[in-house]
């Protein structure tokens, strides 16, 4: 059975000490929910040690990391450096990460590769472009995004890919996918992992869905069987807010 789960990706918000706050509200809103759901935060790097500290139940994940293991790359993280620091999962391949800071499928394959050689879970972020939507090509974009980033792994690694749909029009935008466009494209994505990796290993991936979830729509978008869960931006930041996504299953 594939795992239920919901992340909060907090972006760059927060100070340190605010992070801590919000990082021990999530944890108290959440510990008493008891239905098999995998909580994650994401704060930015210089949060995670001091955040891991005031953790239990909530998983750790950074948003990002270098893309080479080690060495002169000044101002990068190497996905060692996340491992030796408690954390489980790093977001890789966010649409802020592709288009703000131009990371290539190529790139991201190498984070990939990476995240997973040091034992990290990887939460690896496709979606298109509203154009691309209207084009009726998201199709074809997600297919291009996961074949480039992922399918060059073996089935064992590939186990350990945990896949977020963010269509990049729903993110910040107040805009959902409607329960049944996120419904339609998951299924596809899922799909695309029967077809490459079999369909033992499609239905044990966890699909999350990411774009203005929120504690009103959750419910919904969740409801769908290929809908494993959510990647929650601005939602994440609010504890009670949170802590309803995740009671949401
Ligand atoms: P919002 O929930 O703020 O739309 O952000 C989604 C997102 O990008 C999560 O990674």
């Amino acid at each position: 059975m594939r795992k239920k789960i919901v992340a909060g990706n907090w972006k760059m918000n927060k100070s340190l000490q605010d992070g801590v706050t919000l990082a021990k509200e999530v944890e108290a809103a959440v510990s008493g929910i008891n239905n098999g759901v995998d909580v994650i935060i994401a704060p930015p790097f210089i949060h995670l040690t001091e955040v891991k500290k005031v953790i239990s139940k909530v998983k750790l994940s950074a948003q990002n990391c270098a893309s080479e293991a080690s060495g002169a790359y000044t101002g990068e993280v190497a996905a060692d450096m996340l491992k030796s620091a408690g954390v489980g999962y790093v977001i890789i391949g966010h649409s802020e990460r592709r288009s703000y800071y131009k990371e290539s499928d190529e790139i991201l394959n190498k984070k990939v590769k990476l995240a997973l050689a040091n034992g990290l879970t990887p939460i690896f972020c496709i979606g298109e472009l509203l154009p691309e939507r209207e084009a009726n090509k998201h199709f074809d974009v997600v297919k291009d995004q996961i074949t480039k980033g992922l399918f060059d792994l073996s089935e064992t690694d590939f186990k350990n890919i945990v896949l977020a749909y963010e269509p990049v029009w729903a993110i910040g935008t107040g805009k959902t996918a409607s329960a049944a466009q996120a419904q339609e494209i998951h299924a596809f994505i899922r799909s695309l992992i029967v077809a490459k990796y079999g369909k033992a290993v499609a239905e044990d991936t966890s699909i999350l869905y990411g774009g203005s979830c929120n504690d009103k729509n959750a419910k919904e978008l969740f409801a769908n069987p290929d809908v494993d869960g959510g990647l929650i931006g601005g939602a994440a930041l609010k504890a009670d807010q949170f802590a309803v996504i995740v009671s949401s299953f």
